[in-house]
């Protein structure tokens, strides 16, 4: 496997002896914020203009629509979407939107179909978006059929995910977007064959940004989960590498407590570390041991202090693991309750208190610790690209200069 940085096994060992020293990597600097970034509606616009509607997020695994006709539906910060896989194996995302009169085209969360037809006027689509149908076309009139397709999404797939611009006018590149650090990074997990064995939404009454940064966060672990995630992970430890836009830190878990008084020597501590990912601008990659977690944060297309979590489990398709197809089933199934039993009882009751004392009218500045780091990083990175942009006015397509 191809490293970026330093080797992973020093790397690990660098967070073992932070663990031996109580000590994690730092920033030279804590960060001030305000709570009306998390409130205020004229922000959360600029965000879903300039951060969704100009670089590319992730929206699925490419496993969840392996055959063609194979789509979802779904809800961007700017556009209701359909994301629908081709006959070519590519991936297409359109405005959920007949050209017509404007009727949601597809009502299904998710399925599988031959064309997309139109519940209103019975116009029809093919899956690449082209219009096929005008109902009682004798009548209607000749519209240019070729001016009426659906509109179409920037999408990529790359590294097992189907990435999205969620703006009609942008372009896409998303191994520009992850630069070579994490490009290479995401290609050494060898993601595309694996499979998405569990996934689900959550809507809450929470901003995004206060979501993600609760996934970013190692700090929080021994006093919100103390009988739970706690038990398994250690609490302010990271061994932290920043690639400018993206970044990744080691954490270890309390398996590799033997360690600490013991020299390790040459043997492997890979089985007892979880490394997050985080991947602007909104999305937390777990590598366990024997498996990924891919968390997602998507605003809400209008209320600032409400958004949508997306929890996946990417994990090795059965054949690669000896197990039986039922126990493979059974170990991911136990794996994901639990997460879901954490998140339900200990992180969504905390954050959704969070927002509701953001929008206390003297709220007063808040701050991020020199430990924060990857919140730090989130924080720097999402002010670039609204103040990279801002300088910007009227520009529709991102320039090179500003994704690179
Ligand atoms: S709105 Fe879709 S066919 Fe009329
Ligand atoms: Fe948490």
């Amino acid at each position: 496997m191809t490293e970026v940085g330093a080797p992973r096994e020093e790397r690990i060992r660098r967070a073992l002896t932070h663990l031996r020293n109580d000590t994690t990597d730092e920033f030279g600097d804590i960060t001030w914020f305000a709570p009306r970034e998390f409130t205020d509606p004229a922000v959360a616009q600029q965000e879903r203009d300039l951060i969704f509607g100009r670089v590319p997020s992730i929206v699925a695994h490419g496993s969840e629509i392996p055959r063609a006709g194979d789509f979802f539906t779904l809800q961007l910060p700017r556009n209701t979407v359909i994301v629908v896989r081709q006959r070519d194996g590519g991936v297409k995302t359109f405005v959920n939107l007949c050209r017509h009169r404007g009727a949601l085209l597809e009502k299904e969360e998710r399925g599988r179909c031959r064309l997309f037809s139109c519940p209103y006027h019975r116009w029809s689509y093919d899956i690449d978006g082209e219009l096929r149908t005008i109902t009682r076309d004798n009548t209607f009139g000749e519209p240019d059929r070729s001016m009426l397709g659906l509109i179409e999404l920037p999408t990529e797939v790359r590294h097992g995910f189907v990435w999205v611009v969620d703006d009609a006018a942008a372009e896409i590149d998303v191994a520009a977007w992850l630069g070579p650090e994490m490009d290479a990074i995401l290609a050494s997990y060898d993601l595309g064959p694996k499979v998405c064995v569990q996934s689900e939404g959550f809507d809450e009454p929470v901003n995004w940004k206060i979501m993600q940064d609760a996934f970013l966060d190692g700090y929080h672990i021994q006093y919100a989960h103390p009988n739970t995630a706690a038990k398994h992970i250690h609490t302010n430890v990271m061994a932290f590498d920043d690639f400018g836009r993206h970044c990744r830190f080691i954490a270890p878990r309390k398996s590799i407590d033997r360690w600490i008084e013991e020299d390790p020597g040459e043997h492997s501590l890979a089985g007892d570390v979880t490394e997050t990912h985080f991947l602007l601008p909104n999305s937390t990659l777990l590598r366990q041991p024997d498996h990924f977690q891919l968390l997602t944060f998507r605003p809400h297309p209008t209320d600032p202090q409400r958004s949508r979590m997306e929890m996946r489990l990417i994990v090795p398709p059965v054949e690669q693991t000896g197990l039986t197809e039922e126990k493979w089933n059974r170990l991911w199934a136990k794996n994901w309750q639990i997460l879901l039993d954490v998140l339900h009882a200990e992180d969504f009751p905390l954050l959704r208190d969070s927002q509701r004392g953001m929008v206390s009218a003297s709220a007063g500045r808040m701050v991020l610790g020199r430990n924060e780091v990857a919140n730090q990083v989130f924080r720097r990175e999402t002010q670039k690209l609204l103040a990279h942009h801002r300088g910007h006015p009227g520009t529709t397509v991102p320039d090179q200069e500003g994704i690179q």
